[in-house]
């Protein structure tokens, strides 16, 4: 799709990733940007049109397709992290949220949306996913991972969807960036502005999926090695 003269409405848009696509679909001619926020007063990008969501709460996704019948790209940013062991007992209470959060929200929004991207002619999702859709870390993202990997297959699902409408669906994995859901990670870590600058370019090209660091590159590759990667992390 093209950029220039897009009007685009980015989930979680205060800050990290969501809050560079923001800035970088400005600055590459979007005609608007909706900057979706859980709190719209914590939007301060200038240019930007903040509005209200929650990607947990239906009536505000309904609302705000209701309101919003011009937007021809959506990106589906907002998420959760949390680490802990799936045996631990409080891992359902975490699953749950991450489930609502990384899969369901995504799809709600996709739902609500389908309708006017499909009016639109040549409209585009992103959702944005993650290297942990297809790994595990030893006793610690099983969770997050679970919660991924499902937003993986219904960016897949929607895709096919999708595509009699002629919108494009592009699944955007990463590792670990540069925001505030990986401080505590040490190692290198990639930039939200590179990534989003990545993005766009892969929603010109008409991709459907983008690998945007080495370190999700390698572990899309180590699928099919012996042992595949996914078997060998063991704690
Ligand atoms: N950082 C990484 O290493 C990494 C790697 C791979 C993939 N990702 C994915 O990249 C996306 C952006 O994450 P980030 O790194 O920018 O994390 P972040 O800095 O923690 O930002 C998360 C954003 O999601 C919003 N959000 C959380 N729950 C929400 C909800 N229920 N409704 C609406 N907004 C909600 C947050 O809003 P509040 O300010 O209200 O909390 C915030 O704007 C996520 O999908 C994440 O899973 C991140």
């Amino acid at each position: 799709m093209k950029i220039q003269g897009s009007v685009a409405l980015v989930t979680g848009a205060n800050r990290g990733l969501g809050a560079a696509f923001a800035r970088g679909l400005l600055a590459a001619g979007a005609a608007k940007v909706y900057a979706a926020a859980r709190d719209p007063a914590s939007v301060t990008m200038p240019g930007v049109v903040p509005v209200r969501l929650d990607v947990t709460q239906p009536d505000q996704i309904a609302a705000l397709a209701r309101e919003l019948t011009d937007v021809s790209l959506l990106v589906n940013n907002a998420g959760i992290g949390g680490s802990g062991p799936v045996l631990d007992p409080k891992a359902i209470d975490t699953l749950h949220r991450q489930f609502e959060t990384n899969a369901v929200g995504p799809l709600r929004m996709a739902q609500a949306f389908a309708g006017t991207l499909g009016e639109r002619g040549h409209g585009a999702i992103v959702n944005v996913i993650s290297a942990l859709s297809w790994v595990t870390l030893p006793g610690a993202t099983g969770s997050y991972s679970a919660s991924k990997a499902a937003a993986w297959a219904l960016s897949n699902a929607m895709r096919q969807e999708l595509r009699a409408q002629g919108t494009q669906v592009l699944s955007l994995h990463v590792a670990f960036m540069d925001t505030d859901m990986a401080r505590g990670v040490p190692g290198p870590k990639a930039s939200p502005d590179e990534v989003v600058r990545q993005a766009l370019a892969a929603l010109e090209a008409g991709q459907s999926e983008l690998l945007a660091d080495d370190m999700t590159r390698s572990v899309h590759a180590g699928l099919t090695t012996q042992p595949p990667m996914y078997l060998g992390m063991v704690g």
